[in-house]
């Protein structure tokens, strides 16, 4: 190791997070975070929703520290710990020739690392931005220690960080096998296709208003697995077979299939919810009431048009067969939910706005003039203005980059504290 106490090596990564079509609830390993079932995700794009992460090192830092969005956070946690340990178990020599630095294997036990990181959604959203962060805390970590893991190794550390963030080390469809092994070898993430695969799908979230507090996803899925009867028959009955499905019809591009089960796996998720003691209820009226006019719409046209999925919250993610669809979608939603009268429309509609102009919606003038969809028959149609805060119009993206344009990284590479 150069003898100088001054200098710091750093790497910034860019991960995005992933909407579950499959979903991961329950596990048989709480430590090692084990699932009772395999579970298919689909990877946001990271342009609308990631998590940038810069990670430092230098014999100058006293202690490991991470600060998220600006603001210092703990280390001391169970699930931190455990990445941190496997990562510099597996850590290899770095040398930086320029810079005449060289650390060997032998030196990461004994060095720390500085850890920023920023989501480029609000937290609050409840949008999962522990899935974007752990991913993002592994590949950049694993970058800067120069491991030689492949992603679906490193997803099998990240997976000890969150679950289901085991599945944002890869872009496109991407599949988490439960595996077999008492050590968690085995439970990692494989990507079934890439991204361009299905590039005709646009993905709208409607981020609802009115959130309660919500059960944690962690703490949640503990008491479904200790209580729900619901929950075993769909791990060992349900879900095995619904993957089968779920792969062809992805490798198929078959819009039916895939919105069949998408919906009827979210569904199936939330009823485990409610057979849990005590019930745990994550969406409400607002989301029922998307679920609804998703439903009357699809019945109406014969076949799928829209998919919809919920995680552990409110929000709805909408799937929509191609852009044309998700145009006509994005009108209903601003049929029905409009936005109050003192809200920008560039404000409650983010993301890729170009599907706002497919609609043909330029300002809150052309979202007063809609009118109802011909599926609604019970006219005139109720409005629900403010109930939701706002929409984002994304596709699915690629996986985990790393960013060598030293000007995004968050860390001063002269101090390794936050910019
Ligand atoms: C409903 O990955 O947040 O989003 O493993 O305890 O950190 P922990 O849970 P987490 O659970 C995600 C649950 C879900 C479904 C899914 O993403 O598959």
């Amino acid at each position: 190791m150069a003898d100088s106490k001054k200098w710091v090596v750093m790497a910034t990564a860019q991960t995005p997070t992933n909407i579950a079509v499959i979903k991961y609830w329950g596990k048989r390993d709480e430590t090692l975070i084990l699932p009772v079932n395999d579970s298919i995700s689909v990877t946001l794009d990271p342009s609308h929703l990631c998590t940038t992460t810069t990670v430092a090192v230098s014999p100058g830092f006293e202690q490991d520290r991470m600060w998220l969005n600006g603001k210092e956070i703990s280390l001391s946690g169970g699930r931190f710990q455990s990445c941190l340990r496997e990562i510099r178990s597996r850590a290899c020599d770095v040398e930086d020739k320029e810079k005449g630095i060289k650390i060997e294997k032998k030196d990461w036990e004994k060095l720390h690392v500085h850890i920023a990181s920023y989501n480029n959604f609000p937290t609050a959203a409840g949008l999962a931005s522990s899935a974007a962060g752990l991913a993002c805390l592994v590949f950049s970590l694993a970058k800067l220690m120069n491991l030689k893991e492949n992603p679906s190794q490193l997803s099998a550390i990240a997976r000890q960080g969150s679950g289901s963030a085991c599945r944002s080390l890869f872009g496109g469809f991407v599949k988490w096998i439960m595996g077999k092994d008492e050590n968690g070898s085995d439970s990692l993430a494989v990507q079934l296709v890439e991204e361009e695969h299905w590039n005709e799908l646009v993905i709208i979230i409607a981020v609802v208003s009115a959130r309660q507090k919500e059960t944690s996803s962690t703490s949640g899925m503990r008491e479904s697995v200790e209580t729900s009867l619901l929950l075993q028959h769909r791990a060992k009955e349900i879900v095995p077979k619904r993957i089968v499905k779920m792969e062809e019809a992805i490798k198929n591009r078959d819009f039916s299939s895939f919105a069949q089960l998408t919906c009827a796996d979210s569904n199936q998720f939330h009823a485990v919810c409610l057979d849990t003691s005590p019930p745990i209820f994550y969406m409400n009226d607002t989301s029922h009431r998307i679920i609804s006019y998703v439903e009357k719409w699809n019945r109406s046209e014969g076949s799928p048009q829209v998919a919809y999925t919920f995680d552990a919250g409110p929000n709805a993610v909408l799937i929509a067969r191609n852009r044309q669809v998700a145009a006509q979608l994005l009108q209903r939603l601003l049929f029905f939910f409009p936005p109050n009268s003192d809200t920008d429309l560039n404000s409650y509609v983010l993301g890729d706005k170009s599907i706002l102009h497919d609609a043909g919606i330029g300002d809150l003038k052309d979202v007063e003039a809609l009118q109802c969809p011909p599926e609604i028959t019970n006219v005139p149609a109720q409005k629900y203005t403010g109930e939701i805060n706002n929409f984002i119009c994304t596709k699915p993206g690629r996986g985990p980059v790393l960013l060598s344009d030293e000007s995004k990284a968050l860390l001063n590479l002269e101090t390794g504290l936050p910019k």
